[in-house]
């Protein structure tokens, strides 16, 4: 793609300029925003580019794995991975409350991500992947994709950066078009929304490391599935919950009695709307039998048939 290639050249060449020989800080995911912004940021400047990715112990399984391989091994950037999810599993315990889930993993993000910040010497620039939606969204729709000194919401008030977002005048798909011309692995520019809470929020009730075993390992071979039927890219998000329902079942000569997984795959354009996704029999068969004989502890699968609205997308 000629013209989302030539953005990028563009791109990286004004952040070079901007930067100089500066030091540039980024908070990765491993989402697609973050990926192809941190990329753009690290062909222009290198190793002035730090970029630190909090696991929270939320994440997909593998997905913390896979983050360090592509941004630490292939592309040899600074990265610093802090492995925090005690401090997650600590903060958490005991607690059931959608809101409440979401506030202390948001709270506990900032506090972490500001402690490896904060050891880090002569940063003047923050990488963000603001996208053109969330532009509009928060209502600050200037064209300045390098703004300066911005303190950003939730750092220390003598942190004082400026913001490089590369993104801000693009479309989703066209993130994902410039993330291809630059080289950002296809596995991660195709990647499915994941919402920050992570996996907590498709947990109902308390998360407990027995929790977090059933729903991601469930997710696991879910998305397996859909990769081999080839459905990855036409469904929007697909992942599995729990519900926090046993139910009576029977395994051999014995009666079980176990947890109940749902399975939730829709269709979307934006995430705003959406329908559940029409996935073939077959498909769910095999998913279906793949998790209760895999996934100790699993009896029973659900399929979520409802759009949203009236639901949303995600359980909590
Ligand atoms: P819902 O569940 O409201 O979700 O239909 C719409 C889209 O947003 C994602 N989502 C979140 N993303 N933090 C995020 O970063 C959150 O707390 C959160 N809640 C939902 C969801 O995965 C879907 O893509």
């Amino acid at each position: 793609d000629w013209n989302m290639g030539d953005f990028a050249q563009n791109m990286i060449q004004k952040i070079k300029e901007t930067v100089g020989d500066k030091n540039v800080l980024c908070g990765l995911s491993g989402g697609v925003d973050s990926s192809v912004a941190a990329t753009m940021v690290h062909q222009a400047v290198g190793n002035q580019l730090t970029c630190i990715f909090v696991d929270h112990g939320l994440l997909r399984k593998n997905e913390g794995d896979e983050v360090e391989k592509v941004f630490g091994d292939e592309f040899h950037m600074n990265f610093i991975r802090v492995d925090a999810k005690e401090r997650f599993m600590n903060r958490l315990k005991g607690v059931s409350d959608p809101e409440t889930k979401r506030k202390i993993i948001g709270e506990e993000f900032i506090r972490v991500f500001e402690e490896e910040a904060n050891k880090l010497d002569g940063i003047e620039y923050l990488v963000q992947g603001t996208v053109y939606p969330d532009v509009i969204e928060s209502g600050t729709d200037t064209a300045e994709v390098i703004k300066s000194h911005h303190n950003v919401g939730g750092l220390p008030e003598d942190m004082q950066f400026s913001l490089i977002e590369p993104l801000r005048d693009l479309f989703k798909d066209e993130v994902r078009r410039v993330g291809e011309e630059i080289g950002v692995p296809g596995h991660i520019v195709w990647r499915q929304p994941f919402p920050g809470p992570g996996l907590a929020i498709r947990i109902l009730g308390e998360i407990t490391e027995e929790a977090l075993h059933l729903v991601s390992e469930s997710d696991a071979i879910l998305r397996e599935e859909i990769a081999k039927a080839g459905l990855d890219r036409e469904v929007w998000q697909y992942f599995t919950v729990l519900p926090n329902v046993r139910s009576v079942g029977v395994m051999g000569d014995e009666r079980t009695y176990s947890h109940a997984i749902g399975i939730r795959a829709v269709t979307s354009i934006d995430g705003m709307t959406s329908d559940w996704a029409r996935l073939p029999y077959e498909v769910l068969d095999k998913i279906s039998s793949r998790i209760v004989n895999e996934v100790q502890g699993v009896n029973r699968i659900l399929y979520d048939v409802t759009s949203k609205p009236p639901s949303t997308i995600e359980w909590e």
